[in-house]
């Protein structure tokens, strides 16, 4: 018998990602060789086979560019400070740890619990219990000073447009010239989710639909670089399998709502002097 688990709806979406990398680490070819996810899914008492679809392959690949934004981060800043907002299960810092950074996994209560369960706290990693939309975690980031690399994967989609607006705004002015990372999903994303596979296994539903990611810098941000899974960054591309490299060019033009589902990665505004 493994690991029970209870989840919120909305929690209980990061079982998705983590089976998706699980998967990817048992090809021949993996993006992400996340050996520990696929642990996980053996340790997990959960019916992860209920998930299906490419969804999963996309988890992995959504995953990957993720870790290019923060790998060129710590290459400019090798001694920075890294906080991954909603990190469920995820395994990046063990992914791009450079033996240097500060990092920070924040979750909910009932995930961080769970994340707990298998990771442990160590010299320059620390699991915080917190709400991406809240303050209190804030000083514990910025007691280490600038730079400071913000990231929330697969989060911020689930909330209400204007939750997630005041929450960038937030951000954005708490933490001055800082990197921010997070996707975005457009209209056809939003009205295709019934159909989507792993989403009829689950009953939570994603929120904020965002169309153009530019129109989020007047939140006090400005948009550095937006990929799709056709445009990943080149050392990134190389990492996938050759399917998937060229495959996605075309689904990018194919498929509307894969198309609108982008990864950008922000900068936030200048202190005000
Ligand atoms: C789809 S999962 C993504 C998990 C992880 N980022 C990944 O890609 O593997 C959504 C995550 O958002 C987290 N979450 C939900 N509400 C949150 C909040 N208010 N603040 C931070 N994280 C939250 C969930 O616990 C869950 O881990």
């Amino acid at each position: 018998m493994g690991e029970s688990i209870t989840l919120g709806e909305v929690q209980e979406t990061l079982l998705i990602p983590l089976y998706g990398r699980a998967l990817d680490a048992r090809k021949r070819r993996s993006m992400l060789s996340d050996t520990k996810a696929a642990e996980l899914v053996e340790a997990i008492d959960y019916d992860f086979a209920k998930f299906r679809g490419p969804s999963l392959s996309g988890s992995a690949m959504r995953a990957s560019i993720f870790d290019g934004y923060v790998r060129s981060f710590l290459a400019d800043h090798p001694d920075g400070t890294v906080v991954d907002l909603g990190c469920g299960l995820s395994t990046r810092f063990q992914r791009v740890d450079n033996g240097r950074v500060r990092w920070f996994d924040l979750d909910v209560p009932d995930t961080m619990e769970l994340r707990k369960r298998f990771f442990d706290d160590g010299e320059r990693y620390t699991m915080i219990t917190g709400s991406i939309h809240e303050t209190d975690w804030f000083d514990r980031v910025r007691e280490r000073g600038a730079p400071v690399f913000l990231l929330s994967e697969a989060v911020l989609l689930y909330f209400p447009a204007e939750q997630v607006h005041a929450t960038l705004a937030r951000l954005a002015s708490s933490f001055p010239s800082a990197g921010l990372a997070f996707d975005t999903g457009g209209r056809s994303m939003m009205n295709s989710q019934d159909r989507n596979p792993v989403f009829k296994a689950l009953p939570a539903r994603m929120q904020w639909t965002c169309d153009e990611p530019r129109s989020l810098e007047p939140l006090g941000l400005t948009l550095l670089e937006s990929r799709t899974f056709g445009s990943p960054q080149a050392d990134v591309a190389r990492s996938w399998p050759v399917r998937f490299r060229f495959g996605m060019k075309a689904v990018r033009y194919l498929v509307p709502p894969v198309a609108g589902y982008r990864i950008n990665l922000f900068e936030t505004a200048a202190p005000a002097s």
